[in-house]
């Protein structure tokens, strides 16, 4: 089976097609045919050298796939049937990622797609839908309090605002001025200029500064301002600990959240209940994958890139 993968990290051309043994779901998976794999900022960073893996490569990036399930192994306890169209998330190592014609994935990470969504759409969610997920539950908010969100016109931060609002928070966002209609209509209440003055333009607008902050656009420090005395910061690139007034940065894994399918499935009740929009910014076929990275990576990619596996064979 073919495979977009790479043999040393590099720029995006060190992605090529791959030919790979075809995996067969073991105990506790499913094998999915894959339609689409979206692109994310950590593929790029994993393939520019980021992320080391403790298997042997070829290296396959993707954490997000969506297609049709293929096999299910006899020893795997699944409600799952084979022929479902399902949307995974993947944690590379080695050879094992979501850039591929077929995965093996444990079925707790394997939710069927949400209805009226193409394969295209599903796969933008699991990954940074988990994220999102994940970062609000660690923020724990109570209703009415008020979150902050940067990189706000991302995935990311678009998801964040959506679960925010559906839990009764309000939301201060940031945009630049050509995003300010697209983070409005995810639901934030207060959008603001993005940037170094972000902060700032916060506590103008929430003088005790806001109850909690998802900051997708790395600004760590540069956020700090805007919190609340004791307030947390919820960064996702690593950085962590106490810093002044009580503020605290606190590193979330969105891998922590691997196997969690009731969070995963509730993610995709929400895109059915129209609380989560899928945004699809491009399709590329599989073989443009370096393409997709050199547009993922240069910014201003508003809605996910998604890579095609070929099309779905006849049922
Ligand atoms: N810890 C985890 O488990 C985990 C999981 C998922 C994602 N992540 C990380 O979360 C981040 C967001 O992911 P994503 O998929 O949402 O990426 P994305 O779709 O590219 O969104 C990032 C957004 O932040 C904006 N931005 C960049 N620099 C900014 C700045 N200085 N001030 C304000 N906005 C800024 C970007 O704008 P431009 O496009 O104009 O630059 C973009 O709108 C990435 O760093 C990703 O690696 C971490």
């Amino acid at each position: 089976m073919k495979a977009i993968a790479f043999e040393t990290p590099g720029g995006p051309d060190v992605l090529t097609v791959h030919e790979l043994p075809a995996p067969t779901a073991g105990p506790g998976e499913v094998l999915i045919r894959v339609q689409a794999a979206a692109v994310s900022p950590t593929d790029t960073m994993r393939r520019a050298g980021a992320r080391t893996s403790d298997q042997p490569g070829p290296f396959v990036p993707g954490m997000d796939a969506a297609g049709v399930i293929e096999a299910i192994d006899d020893n795997t306890e699944t409600g799952l049937q084979v022929g479902d169209e399902v949307m995974a998330f993947l944690v590379p190592n080695g050879s094992h990622g979501a850039y591929v014609e077929r995965v093996t994935v444990s079925a707790d990470s394997v939710v069927p797609i949400p209805k009226g969504a193409s394969l295209v759409e599903a796969s933008t969610l699991p990954m940074n839908g988990l994220t999102a997920r994940l970062a609000l539950d660690t923020l724990n908010l109570p209703k009415g309090a008020v979150l902050a969100v940067t990189g706000a016109a991302g995935t990311l931060g678009g998801y964040v605002i959506q679960l925010a609002k559906a839990e009764g928070l309000t939301v201060v966002a940031d945009a630049a001025e050509d995003d300010e209609a697209l983070v409005k209509s995810a639901g934030a209440d207060v959008v603001l200029p993005r940037g170094e003055e972000y902060a700032q333009q916060v506590r103008s607008k929430c003088p005790d500064g806001v109850d909690g902050i998802v900051d997708a656009a790395v600004q760590v420090d540069e956020i700090v301002p805007a919190a609340k005395d004791g307030a947390s910061i919820i960064t996702i690139r690593g950085d962590k600990g106490e810093r002044e007034r009580g503020v605290t940065l606190r590193s979330i894994w969105v891998t922590d959240y691997d196997g969690k399918q009731a969070k995963l499935d509730a993610l995709r009740q929400q895109v059915e209940d129209g609380v989560l929009t899928l945004r699809v910014a491009d399709v590329l076929p599989k073989e443009n994958a370096p393409e997709a990275h050199r547009r993922m990576e240069a910014g201003g990619i508003r809605g996910r890139l998604v890579l095609e596996f070929g099309d779905l064979p006849e049922s």
